[in-house]
């Protein structure tokens, strides 16, 4: 059975993603050091997939441990969750962010390829993207970024890029993730923010169970059909399934390359909030405020390559993102 391992696998993509290639048949390896996550989401993986789930805790930039994790175990893939994704706190502490990001992906890389680990499927982000390119995001767009935690993903491709061009056996492909939401439908994992939730879903989630009083929507003047930010959400279980089939084409062709994965379907925050009210059979109240600095008025994915490559593509609803949401927030708060 091919092996895999997940750095950053007790996060929220990589938990799900442990999911996914578990019931592929897929056997997994997990590595995390606990800074965004906890270990009961190991537990909870098990009790989803019904299998023990090999678990090291420790950081990624540690290479005695990726040494041992290496040795024990006949590692075939990696896929690299490992990293910190909190734009705001990449600005206040861009050190920490540039040098975790960064060195555990170099640290990864020596130690695969010193053990002869040849294929790996990275975690970017739509974020590399220039903002001034048109909404619809194709691959061969012009890149660049407005904060550090996306240089630190437009870094890391380029030397994913530059190693597997010094190394011909080495396979690699970066996922350019959009905007992931939901969560699995056994409601035992799920994303868990620190704090006040940054982003559009996990905030609707919190005003939901009233938590929080109301949404805070950023703008209602941009170019788009209702004037509010549009997005392409995609439900994890989606994007973990996109993992798996990365892994399969990897172990079938050669190359470095970067795939979006996304709907390709636009969401505005207005048709998220509406449509979370009508999923739940629940009242969302929103004001609208300023518009966030730094935001651009639409994107979405071109899913084209990643149709033709991996023949993935995302197959669950607005409707099932805001339901999994829901669910999961009314589970959290039971806890
Ligand atoms: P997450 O924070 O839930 O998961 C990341 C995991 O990595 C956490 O469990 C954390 O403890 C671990 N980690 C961080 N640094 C580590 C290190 N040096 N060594 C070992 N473990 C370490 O985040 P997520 O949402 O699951 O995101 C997974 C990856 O996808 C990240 O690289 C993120 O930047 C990227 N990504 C996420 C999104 C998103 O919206 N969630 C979008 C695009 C890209
Ligand atoms: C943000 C990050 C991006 C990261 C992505 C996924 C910024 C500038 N960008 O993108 O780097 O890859 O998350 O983690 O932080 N909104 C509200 N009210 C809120 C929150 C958001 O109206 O409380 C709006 C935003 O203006 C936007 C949309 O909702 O139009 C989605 O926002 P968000 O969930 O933060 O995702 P991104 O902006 O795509």
């Amino acid at each position: 059975m091919c092996k895999i391992l997940l750095t950053g696998g007790a996060g929220f993509i990589g938990s799900h993603t442990a999911v996914s290639l578990s019931a592929n048949g897929y056997e997994v390896v997990i590595l995390d050091n606990l800074v965004n996550s906890r270990a009961d989401v190991i537990d909870n993986i098990e009790k989803i997939t019904g299998v023990e789930i090999p678990f090291y805790i420790g950081d990624c930039r540690d290479e005695k441990l990726l040494e041992k994790i290496f040795t024990e175990n006949e590692i075939d893939t990696v896929i690299h969750f490992a990293g910190l994704k909190a734009v705001g706190e990449s600005c206040e502490k861009p050190l920490e962010y540039y040098g975790n990001n960064l060195d555990a992906t170099i640290s990864l890389l020596k130690m695969m390829l010193k053990h002869n680990v040849y294929k790996l499927v990275f975690s970017s982000s739509a974020t590399v993207y220039d903002a001034d390119n048109p909404s619809e995001r194709v691959e061969g767009m012009r890149l660049g970024c407005t904060n550090p935690y996306g240089w630190t993903k437009y870094m890391c491709e380029q030397i994913i890029r530059d190693t597997c061009r010094a190394n011909k056996q080495l396979r690699a492909i970066s996922l350019r993730y959009f905007n992931p939401v939901g969560a699995h439908k056994s409601y035992l994992i799920g994303e868990n923010p620190k704090g006040i939730p940054n982003n559009l879903v996990p905030y609707i989630q919190q005003v939901a169970i009233g938590q929080r009083e109301y949404v805070h929507v950023y703008g209602d003047d941009y170019n788009t059909v209702d004037g509010t930010g549009v997005r392409d959400y995609i439900h994890v279980c989606d994007l973990a399934d996109a993992h798996v089939a990365a892994a399969k084409y990897l172990a079938e062709h050669e190359g470095c390359m970067e795939i979006n994965i996304g709907t390709g379907k636009g969401t505005s925050v207005l048709e998220m909030i509406h449509s979370f009210e009508k999923a739940n059979n629940v009242k969302i109240p929103y004001r609208i405020e300023a518009r966030r600095a730094g935001d651009v008025d639409s994107v979405y994915a071109n899913t084209q390559k990643a149709y033709e490559l991996l023949h993935w593509k995302a197959h669950l609803t607005i409707e099932d993102m805001c339901r999994d949401a829901y669910n999961w927030q009314c589970h959290l708060q039971k806890q």
